[in-house]
């Protein structure tokens, strides 16, 4: 296994206070941070909203994982933090994005409520594995309708 390659998936609930425009604008605050801290860092990953929850894979050196995530914890913009999975990777799952945000276009969809029923995934019982799964398979349907 190359060394040094560390995912961390977690799922948490959003603080934002306000309408859909004010949840958009920080979002895109949330892209924008993304996008000039975790290059340098060499992380990348994904990050999904949907109905009130976050969702987001980190992926990249153990250190640099690290660092992004404890700057995200203490976020006042979402919070109940419940982190499913801190370990060593194989490979990049999310190569080609700084973060990658998913499940916009389907902003009027309840993308986790088909799992909802039997995981409990509002109710903490959902699985890393299951979850992570959730998110590439959002990447995929991106990818594909980008292409
Ligand atoms: C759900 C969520 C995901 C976030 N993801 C990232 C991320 O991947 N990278 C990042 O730098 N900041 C992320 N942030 C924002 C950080 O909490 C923090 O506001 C930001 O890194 C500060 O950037 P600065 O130090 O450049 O001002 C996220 C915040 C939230 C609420």
């Amino acid at each position: 296994m190359p060394s040094g390659l560390y995912r961390c998936i977690y799922y948490s609930k959003n603080r934002i206070d306000g309408g859909r425009t004010r949840i958009a604008s920080e979002i895109e605050s949330i892209l924008a941070a993304a996008r000039r801290n975790n290059p340098p860092l060499l992380v990348t990953g994904a990050l999904v909203f949907n109905r009130g929850l976050f969702a987001q894979v980190l992926e990249g050196p153990c250190p640099s994982v690290e660092k992004v995530f404890e700057k995200i914890l203490r976020d006042p913009r979402h919070g109940d933090v419940q982190v499913l999975g801190f370990e060593a990777a194989r490979e990049r799952m999310f190569s080609n994005w700084s973060m990658a945000f998913l499940g916009q276009s389907r902003e009027d969809q309840n993308l986790f409520g088909h799992i909802g029923p039997q995981t409990g995934f509002s109710t903490e019982r959902i699985e890393g594995d299951r979850l992570l799964d959730i998110v590439r398979n959002l990447a995929f349907e991106e990818e594909a309708r980008a292409a």
